[in-house]
């Protein structure tokens, strides 16, 4: 008897499981506020300049979510193939229904699969916005690993970057933040760039195989 209570509570809990992820996914979906580069007029104007400056073929995004930022840039830039990857299913699947646009290619994947499997193939120089960690995994470390081993051109932006100097806010997963420690881990020679200026959030540039440019809206860190 005992058992049978225990297999039909494990089968009830299992049920609550399926149901409740969805649902939280969907909450999160509707209710987040997130903006095309947090609405950071400075961050905007930075990434349009990187993208004619360096004659930027394509874009990647690692975290697409409901597509905001994809979108801000493909239709700033529609001469650039804008790539994007998103794990979660219902984010990919809303993302799509709102991207539908010739220059943007959104895939579902896990961002380090993505990166290893298509990164050879894109045309450079490439931007990449790495936004790929939420909840509670940091695939960041990865990432960068396959951009070095790739030898791509790049312009690297990574979202939620500590500030060396200033509380912009950035993000921290089992005690690893993200921060130069990090990118130095795996990138020991790039010059990191952070915002030289209040921006709403962190974040940070450096460059892959060109030259440095560093604008008035970035200091070294
Ligand atoms: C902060 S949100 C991205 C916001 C988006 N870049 C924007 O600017 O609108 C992070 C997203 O990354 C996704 N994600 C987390 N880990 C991932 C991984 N390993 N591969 C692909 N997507 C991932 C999450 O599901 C979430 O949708």
């Amino acid at each position: 008897m005992n058992d049978i209570v225990d297999d039909l509570s494990n089968a009830a809990a299992s049920a609550t499981m399926r149901l409740t992820t969805p649902l939280k996914a969907f909450r999160v979906l509707v209710r987040s506020d997130i903006r095309p580069f947090y609405d950071d007029k400075r961050l905007q104007q930075l990434v349009l300049e990187l993208l004619g400056r360096y004659g930027i073929w394509a874009s990647f995004e690692t975290g697409t979510f409901r597509g905001d930022t994809v979108k801000w840039v493909a239709e700033r830039a529609p001469g650039v193939a804008c790539w994007t990857v998103e794990k979660n299913y219902l984010y990919y699947l809303y993302a799509k229904m709102r991207t539908m646009r010739a220059n943007i290619v959104l895939l579902h994947d896990d961002s380090r699969r993505a990166l290893k499997k298509y990164l050879r193939q894109l045309p450079t120089p490439v931007m990449f916005w790495l936004d790929a960690h939420w909840e509670k995994e940091l695939p960041l470390k990865y990432e960068l690993g396959i951009m070095r081993d790739s030898g791509t051109l790049s312009v690297v932006l990574i979202d939620d970057f500590r500030h060396p100097r200033m509380d912009l806010g950035y993000d921290c997963y089992n005690q690893v933040e993200i921060g130069a420690g990090l990118v130095k881990s795996v990138l020991p020679d790039v010059q990191i760039f952070v915002p030289s200026y209040k921006a709403p959030r962190g974040y940070a540039v450096f460059f892959l195989s060109l030259p440095v440019w560093v604008p008035e809206s970035l200091e070294s860190t």
